[in-house]
């Protein structure tokens, strides 16, 4: 079960007052307090290396309450009381929890022609060469919508004969999973 973003206290809080000490003295004020899971800006400098090496992802210092409620996840499904531990484990093991902790770390907002200006542009290129052999690569694509924004453009430009091939790709597995299904919900399809 996810929680909601500003879901920070669990049921199975501690109550103000009965905080473990490590957590009183050592957790950030607005997390401080009722925590399911211990959280130091240790804890939250660690996983912003291992993201970062691991996937050039760079969690701004702003992205604190959102790592601990994204990972508080992997913290249940792995069966670790804290963070330390999970994280531990984790950099000592090279397994499939890398695409897990991957997979809840990124933020895959999308839509159709998403800043319409890069299309544009997209565009003049294409109507610079449009007999060239064209290969685009749409990296960190997520569900496929910006994909699919890019084949149309090079449709309406070049014609349904032109010599053009299109990769998408993204280091989310989820999201690969949901733009190989090829259909695009409602709220894509609103933006
Ligand atoms: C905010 S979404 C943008 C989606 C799309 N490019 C758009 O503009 O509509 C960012 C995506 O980048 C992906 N991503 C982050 N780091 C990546 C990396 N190192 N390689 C490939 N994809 C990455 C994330 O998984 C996420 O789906």
């Amino acid at each position: 079960m996810d929680l909601p973003g500003n879901a920070l206290f669990h049921p199975r809080s501690v109550a103000p007052g009965n905080a473990p000490a490590q957590a009183t003295a050592r957790t950030r004020p607005p997390l401080g307090q009722g925590l399911e899971f211990v959280w130091t800006d240790a804890d939250f400098a660690r996983v912003q290396t291992l993201i970062y090496r691991h996937a050039g992802i760079s969690l701004q210092d702003g992205k604190n309450a959102m790592v601990y409620s994204r990972l508080s996840r992997r913290l249940r499904d792995t069966g670790h009381s804290s963070f330390h531990d999970y994280l531990g484990w984790l950099e000592a093991h090279d397994g499939p929890e890398w695409q897990e902790f991957v997979n809840a770390l990124t933020t895959n907002l999308t839509a159709f022609f998403r800043e319409q200006h890069h299309f544009d542009i997209l565009a003049a290129h294409l109507r610079s060469a449009p007999s060239a052999r064209w290969r685009v690569w749409c990296n960190a694509a997520s569900t496929g919508e910006e994909a699919y924004s890019i084949a149309m453009t090079a449709f309406e430009t070049l014609g349904p004969h032109a010599a053009f091939k299109l990769t998408a790709s993204d280091i989310d597995s989820r999201v690969l999973a949901t733009a190989a299904q090829g259909c695009i919900g409602s709220r894509a399809s609103r933006a």
